[in-house]
Formats: C-alpha cells, structure tokens, sequence
C-alpha cells in the first residue's frame, strides 16, 4: 500500500525513532508498504517516519545490477572510513538538494526484512543513502548537515514552493 510522505515541517520527521523489538506482519507489512512508496515517488531509499511511522526501519534500492536493494531494521553504523561531498535530496523536502559531507564507506550492521542479522561494507552511493536514512531515524535531516547559512537559504526556498 503507498503511504503518503511526511514533508518538511511534520513533526514526525523529528521524532527519535523507537527500536524493533519483534519482526513480526505489521514490521514486515511496514517494510512492503516503504518499498512501494519509495518507488512511486521515484526515490533510491525511504525511512519510516516518512510515511509516519516512528520506527527504526527504512528500505533502499539504489537501482544498480550489482546491489540489491533491501531494508534495514535496527540499523547501526559501526565503523566508517573517508569524507566524500555530494548533492543529496530527500523526499520530504522535494525540490531541495545540497552538498552534504558524509562517510566515504561505513560498515552497517542490522537486521534485514527477515528478521535476519547482517552486517556489510557499503561505499559510494549506497554508502550515503544508508547514512541519509539513518539519520532520519534520529531525526535528522540534510539541512541539518550544511551551513546555518545555507540551511537558511534552502528554507526560504522551501517556504516559498508553491
Ligand atoms: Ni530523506
């Protein structure tokens, strides 16, 4: 079922998300419905305080052959290596994008839509989707890792999106 996406502005985007305690339907039916939302709105990953929900789960599919795209429940960064800038977007606050500083490459670990423990290496593209929607499960946003003065710029403009 596609959900709508929380925007800039709902205050559960700023929630600190509660952890997984069981994978159980409503997890596991959380999960499908990220997927279907995250590819309806043409998106690489999707936390699940963006549809509303203030649990730590989100979904990514970076549409690369050699990368299957997949889900993290409970998921934790536990090492990272590197400094990379790129542009970075994210669904609830369509329209925006901004240079951001991230890890070069991190080592995640978490559960995967089964319920399953998994820990891998990520770099390059997937390396800083996992990092954007982990910080949306503290409540964190893309603004908040560019300069107050930017992040002024970048909210007028939202607020002025027709
Ligand atoms: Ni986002």
């Amino acid at each position: 079922m596609i959900r709508e996406i929380r925007l800039y502005g709902d205050p559960v985007l700023r929630e600190e998300c509660a952890r997984v305690e069981q994978v159980d339907d409503e997890i596991r039916r959380l999960i499908e419905d990220l997927q279907e939302t995250m590819y309806e709105a043409d998106g690489i990953g999707l936390a699940a305080p963006q549809v509303g929900v203030a649990t730590r789960v989100f979904v990514y599919d970076i549409r690369d052959d050699d990368i299957p795209p997949g889900a993290l429940i409970n998921p934790e960064i536990v090492d990272s290596e590197g400094v990379v800038k790129t542009e970075e977007g994210c669904l609830s606050i369509p329209g925006l994008a901004e240079i951001v500083e991230r890890h070069e490459t991190i080592m995640v670990r978490g559960l995967d839509a089964d319920g399953e423990p998994v820990e891998f290496r990520a770099e390059g593209l997937l390396s800083r989707c996992i990092q954007h929607e982990s910080d949306h499960l503290d409540g964190v946003l893309f603004l908040d890792r560019v300069s107050p003065l930017k992040r002024k710029m970048l909210v007028r403009k939202w607020q002025k999106r027709d």
